[in-house]
């Protein structure tokens, strides 16, 4: 099985990559990456938001200046904030993260989420975890298209070479590819085995838009997502299902959620600080699950009951006209 799917470009996309949301220690994250590029990870998702991005900047150009490989080898995703949700906006955040990253371009740039906050409404990601967010910060006059558009003229300024959306439904992405010149590459989703959005896949794929899983392995880091409406984070490493079937291949619970998701033509990216899970995260190529393996896991899906990361916790309001977002 290819390592990497094809992006309508022709430009190949690998099918895993590490994610770095919750990985804001400084430390911590330049040692990942550096563990990361050295098991092979090529694609590093990252965000505005995430407030990690100078640090992965950091890190790649250290690779890259020791001459471990070449800047086309790599494949760098980052995304435009809510704060950001204005075409006018677009060239100063793209230029922000560009300069951060220490990169002429990126490979694919996202629209974050499909809602949009006023300019000082918010600023980073700690301020919604600390319930500081008010609802006032949201912008009703978001345009999709108009900001689409922007980022299309990125793409012709050669600032990213592919651009996509997160956490839209069905309907916002349908509007963005009946109006666009440039398609979405790709859209990033929480994506995982109680949440496994069928539709929505089947969708993007048939239209020619990648999916990523974001949270692919339930997210079992985000502990502080319990305090919020009771949440109980799922155990999808503990399954027996998975347990079995790590089992019978002699892998990790993680391989075979991951194996599940790219199995099925997605890319996933997980998480992980630790070298050794880092390892394991990538090591998913050297077996397969059969037709009635994949057929067991995929009866495990929940629907919108298995969904983690609630786009309402963020700004608390239901009468944005773009609501609800993420979900159908
Ligand atoms: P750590 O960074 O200590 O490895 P998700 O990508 O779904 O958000 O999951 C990320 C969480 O899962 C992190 O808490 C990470 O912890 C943990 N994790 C990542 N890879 C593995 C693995 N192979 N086995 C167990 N836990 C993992």
């Amino acid at each position: 099985m290819s390592k990497t799917i094809t992006l309508h470009t022709g430009a190949p996309m690998p099918t895993i990559g590490l994610g770095t949301w919750q990985a804001q220690d400084e430390e911590e994250l330049e040692r990942a990456l550096d563990s990361a590029l050295e098991a092979g990870y090529r694609f590093i998702d990252t965000a505005y938001l995430y407030g990690n991005e100078a640090i992965v900047g950091r890190t790649v150009q250290k690779w890259l200046d020791e001459g471990k490989g070449t800047r086309e080898e790599l494949f760098i995703s980052t995304k435009l904030p809510m704060m950001g949700m204005r075409p006018e906006d677009v060239p100063e955040f793209l230029g922000a993260s560009l300069s951060n990253l220490q990169l002429d371009y990126v490979d694919l740039y996202l629209i974050h989420v499909p809602f949009g906050m006023l300019r000082h409404g918010m600023q980073n990601l700690d301020e919604i975890v600390a319930g500081e967010v008010g609802t006032g910060a949201l912008d009703m006059e978001t345009d999709h298209v108009a900001i689409w558009k922007a980022l299309e003229a990125e793409v012709d300024a050669g600032r990213t070479r592919h651009i996509g959306v997160s956490n839209f439904n069905e309907r916002q992405l349908t509007r963005v590819l009946d109006n666009c010149t440039i398609k979405p590459a790709n859209h990033q989703i929480e994506l995982h085995l109680y949440l496994q959005q069928p539709d929505l896949v089947a969708f993007c794929l048939e239209r020619g838009v990648t999916v990523t899983a974001y949270s692919p392995l339930g997210s079992p880091g985000s502990k502080w997502l319990n305090t919020a409406d009771g949440l109980q984070l799922p155990d999808l490493l503990g399954l027996p299902e998975v347990r079995e079937l790590a089992d019978k291949y002699s892998k990790q619970p993680a391989q075979v959620l991951l194996r599940h998701l790219i199995q099925k033509g997605l890319v996933a990216v997980p998480k992980s600080t630790n070298p050794e899970r880092l390892r394991q995260n990538i090591d998913i190529y050297d077996f397969e699950l059969s037709e009635a393996e994949m057929d067991t896991l995929d009866a495990l899906d929940r629907g919108e009951e298995g969904r983690i990361i609630d786009m309402l916790l963020i700004v608390g309001v239901k009468d944005h006209p773009e609501y609800p977002w993420a979900k159908p």
